[in-house]
């Protein structure tokens, strides 16, 4: 079954780049750019991938994303990452970044933007792997400061195919962010944007009612709310699940206690995908792993899981 899991043509809609920053890389990048970390070595690093809660995770995202800080830096992580889609047959992958981790510490957008787009170029021509890069806003800042990142990203339009919204959900509803998202609409730009993770099932409702997206990323939540379940039934709206980081972000106390199959089965059209592979312990294809492993998965049940991961997809 895991061969034939790993055979399976699938796509990634849900990985943030920076969160496939493996510890082996992060040390080498700290090395060439001259940067202190608060870890002796990659075992210590590891040894810290343990978290109570989604807040506890970022803490660290964060503090391992300072290692980059030029354009081959973003290329050298990116290209990482998309030998990784080729040996899992991720045949399209629609990665994030979030531009304002990188700004507000000095590194220019311009740097961000050529070393991602120059690796998922050579990704189209030398492994085969499709792509569209979406531009995230982080949640945790102020809206102004989302709009100010949409700004300076728009003279870049064609870097990107849509925008998101991530980092810490709870107390920062999509709400909050409408005007910036109205913005993106105007200048052409989809949208999706992180709800429901840990947030409750009214952050979906206003993901789709005030930011328009086209899916949802994570939404596990929304089955504690049976009209919202109906809805995204009814519209066919994709939610691109993380099981992995469900379970590291203890979302659910254990992988037979997630409820993804459970929403294939009544008609939702879910999504496998890694999230951050670097800190949760796996790529998608052992997010399949985990599935069969725990939930019993079928083979039918992982086709459609890949067919609705290929037919989400914003860029065609
Ligand atoms: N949730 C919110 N923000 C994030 C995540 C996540 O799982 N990963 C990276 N940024
Ligand atoms: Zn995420």
């Amino acid at each position: 079954m895991h061969d034939w899991l790993n055979a399976l043509p699938k796509a990634e809609l849900h990985l943030h780049l920076e969160g496939s920053l493996e510890p082996e890389l992060l040390f080498q990048l700290a090395q060439r750019n001259g940067v202190a970390l608060p870890w002796p070595d990659i075992d210590a690093l590891r040894g810290a991938y343990d978290y109570g809660n989604l807040q506890e995770f970022l803490d660290l995202y964060y503090r391992g994303a300072d290692v980059l800080r030029t354009a081959q830096d973003f290329y050298d992580l990116t290209w990482a990452y998309l030998l990784k889609c080729r040996e899992q047959n991720v045949i399209h992958t629609e990665p994030f970044f979030d531009p304002q981790t990188h700004t507000d510490r000095g590194v220019p957008l311009e740097a961000v933007l050529e070393g991602i787009g120059q690796a998922l170029a050579d990704g189209r021509s030398k492994l085969g792997v499709s792509s569209g890069l979406i531009l995230s806003f982080l949640r945790h800042l102020p809206e102004e400061q989302a709009m100010r990142a949409l700004e300076a990203a728009l003279p870049y339009r064609d870097a990107f195919i849509a925008v998101g919204l991530d980092s810490s959900e709870k107390g920062y509803p999509p709400r909050l962010f409408q005007r910036v998202f109205d913005r993106a609409r105007a200048e052409g730009l989809p949208a999706v944007a992180h709800a429901g993770e840990e947030g409750p099932p009214e952050y979906i409702w206003e993901a789709l009612d005030l930011l328009k997206v086209l899916r949802i990323d994570h939404g596990v939540r929304a089955a504690e709310d049976p009209r919202l379940i109906a809805r995204l039934i009814d519209e066919q709206i994709p939610l691109t699940v993380c099981p992995l980081s469900n379970i590291r972000l203890r979302v659910f106390e254990h992988m037979r206690h997630h409820n993804i199959l459970s929403l294939l089965d009544a008609g939702v059209k879910v999504t496998v995908n890694s999230d951050d592979p670097a800190y949760f312990g796996g790529y998608v294809n052992e997010n399949f792993h985990a599935l069969y492993e725990h939930l019993g998965m079928s083979r039918e049940q992982a086709q459609a899981l890949a067919d609705n991961s290929l037919d989400a997809r914003i860029a065609k």
